[in-house]
């Protein structure tokens, strides 16, 4: 299994490399890679597991953040009710999504991002679309998928995609003004 020890930081330059397509079909090796980054994401929204093992939650993952420059990457989104109940499950282990169309309308995280490559905090709005459409081969499914994302979905996947581009989620973030107003943007609590 996946530990925190094998996820590189963001002061390592191989964060910022660009990933490349992976071919199809699939290596025995990626789809396990790609098993094993959703499993990491499951446990680590785990209390038990994620104490065990002291994992840092997160709902996303890419494979560059282990090293690997391969245009893949891992999804774990839970929601929950106004009750605390659990709603649904968004699971994805995604062979080179693409975002195949966005819109103009923008969105950010009220409280900011955060990403298992950066383990510190740091402040500030990650404008992102609201709503993106993605194309993917995906693992847990075996099926080629269209993924219409919006809302928090939405922005952990323009997250991990961007790590393909070597981008992290503060490079978007003003510099001047940090919390930089955006008009019309949807805000996620
Ligand atoms: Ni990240």
């Amino acid at each position: 299994m996946l530990l925190m020890k094998d996820i590189i930081e963001d002061d390592n330059p191989t964060i910022r490399e660009k990933s490349l397509p992976v071919e199809m079909p699939l290596s025995k090796e990626d789809e396990q890679l790609l098993l094993d980054m959703h499993e990491f994401l499951v446990y680590s929204q785990d209390e038990e597991k994620c104490e065990e093992y002291d994992l840092r939650p997160a709902v996303g993952i890419a494979a560059i953040q282990l090293g690997i420059p391969k245009r893949m990457c891992a999804i774990h989104v839970l929601t929950y009710d106004s009750d605390g109940n659990l709603k649904k499950s968004d699971d994805y282990a995604l062979v080179n999504p693409k975002i195949i169309s966005y819109a103009e309308k923008e969105s950010y995280l009220k409280d900011g991002e955060g990403c298992l490559s950066v383990n510190y905090e740091v402040e500030g709005v990650v404008p992102r679309h609201a709503k993106v459409t993605v194309k993917a081969y995906d693992v847990l499914t075996h099926q080629d998928i269209t993924i219409v994302a919006r809302g928090f979905l939405s922005i952990c996947l323009q997250h991990e995609l961007d790590h393909f581009e070597g981008k992290l989620f503060y490079d978007y973030i003003n510099k001047d003004d940090p919390v930089k107003y955006i008009p019309d943007a949807m805000v996620i609590e």
